[in-house]
């Protein structure tokens, strides 16, 4: 039964975004205010489950037309409603984390279950390498904690730059969007703390390199894999480099090896070389993070770790927490939080407890002297960046 509440709810919904879309003559530029508008006044939250949009992919037949297959945004992202010019997705998310990214398309998203952590960013280009690759200053404009039954605006391009992390699993959204605005490509993706590259998600050549990358490094073939990204890097221009470079990062952990190919890639593509370290030691830094998150499982510590992986400013951290836990002191719960997470055994994930308390070290020095004698901020005064030091060395790299 649940699966015809679903048909009839999405083929509603879908018949009333085209009714109010024709009275702005089916402009793609009007298209968020209609998502927004449609999903606030007849929401998913208020007629379908979890389960009834999952029955519903399961057992309706045929289904709609899908869409990335390779389940790119989404664990699966199941289209419900397809037409050419726009359509309905539900998007199951059972991973944490949606790296900063925009949109070359327009629309609206609703939280069915789950609740999330939503980041938005401001993107100034400094230095243009290439249409596909940008250096600029990255930084963080608002953090709001999302739950059931909110909506937000889609705006196609640079205007909404932002990431998600979701808190629950699973946490679903539906989205409602136009198919694709080609004007608004390439779609970039951002990473802290300054660039915007393309993520070739349609370049088969380099996804298919990428995943013989992976084939070596899982074979153990270690120095051929060394010598191919090596080879890789001599005949790509500074995009694919880095896009190279980036997976390199995932599968080699030595130091040295990694010195190694940087330097190879500055004889070879210059200065940016050193930009591509920066960026990537900042991204590993995040990412030994939500690992951690993502073994210590649910709860107040995977909200935590939430915020000490996305938020890079203390003062936001801290509105966070009070708006989470109205009735208890943010700095009394980073100490507890604190002394929990330092229990926890590491060592499977290849890192040490320093490497965990860095982040909140320098989060306490930034919240004043109450938690930490040795600091000399106010913590009323706090929004500095937590990792400092990646975002002024990058001062540096493009000034
Ligand atoms: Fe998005």
């Amino acid at each position: 039964m649940s699966g015809s509440i679903c048909t009839n709810y999405f083929a509603r919904l879908a018949a009333d975004v085209w009714k109010l879309w024709k009275e702005y003559q089916y402009d793609e530029a009007a298209f968020s205010d209609v998502a927004l508008r449609m999903l606030t006044e007849d929401p998913p939250a208020d007629q379908v489950s979890f389960l009834d949009v999952a029955k519903f992919g399961l057992f309706t037949n045929p289904l709609p037309f899908q869409t990335d297959i390779e389940s790119i945004f989404g664990q699966p992202p199941l289209t419900v409603h397809w037409q050419p010019e726009f359509r309905i997705e539900v998007l199951f998310w059972t991973s944490t984390v949606i790296g900063i990214h925009q949109h070359a398309f327009s629309g609206a998203f609703h939280l069915l279950t789950g609740s999330s952590l939503h980041t938005v960013w401001d993107f100034k280009c400094e230095e243009r390498v290439s249409s596909q690759l940008l250096l600029g200053a990255l930084d963080l404009k608002k953090a709001e904690l999302l739950g059931v039954g909110d909506t937000t605006a889609i705006i196609a391009g640079n205007r909404f730059i932002h990431a998600t992390y979701h808190l629950d699993r699973p946490t679903i959204t539906v989205v409602i969007r136009t198919n694709s605005e080609k004007n608004h490509l390439p779609q970039y993706s951002y990473l802290e703390p300054f660039i915007a590259y393309d993520p070739i998600h349609g370049n088969a050549g380099v996804r298919r390199r990428l995943q013989l990358l992976d084939m070596l490094s899982s074979t153990g073939r270690d120095e051929e894999l060394l010598d191919a990204i090596k080879c890789l890097l001599d005949d790509v221009n500074h995009h694919y480099a880095f896009i190279y470079l980036m997976e390199a990062y995932k599968l080699i952990g030595d130091e040295t090896k990694r010195n190694l190919l940087l330097s190879w890639a500055g004889s070879k593509h210059g200065s940016l070389a050193e930009s591509f370290r920066l960026v990537l030691d900042t991204q590993e830094q995040r990412d030994d993070i939500r690992r951690i998150a993502e073994k210590i499982g649910h709860g107040e510590l995977r909200f935590f770790t939430g915020l000490l992986r996305n938020i890079p400013k203390s003062g936001e951290i801290l509105k966070l927490i009070r708006e989470r836990f109205p009735h208890e002191d943010p700095l009394t719960m980073i100490d507890k939080w604190t002394a929990d997470l330092s229990r926890y055994d590491l060592s499977d994930l290849g890192l040490s407890a320093p490497s965990l308390m860095q982040p909140i070290r320098e989060l306490l020095d930034e919240c004043g002297p109450s938690t930490n004698p040795q600091a000399g901020v106010n913590r009323d005064e706090d929004n500095a960046l937590v990792s400092k030091s990646p975002a002024v060395e990058h001062a540096a790299v493009v000034s």
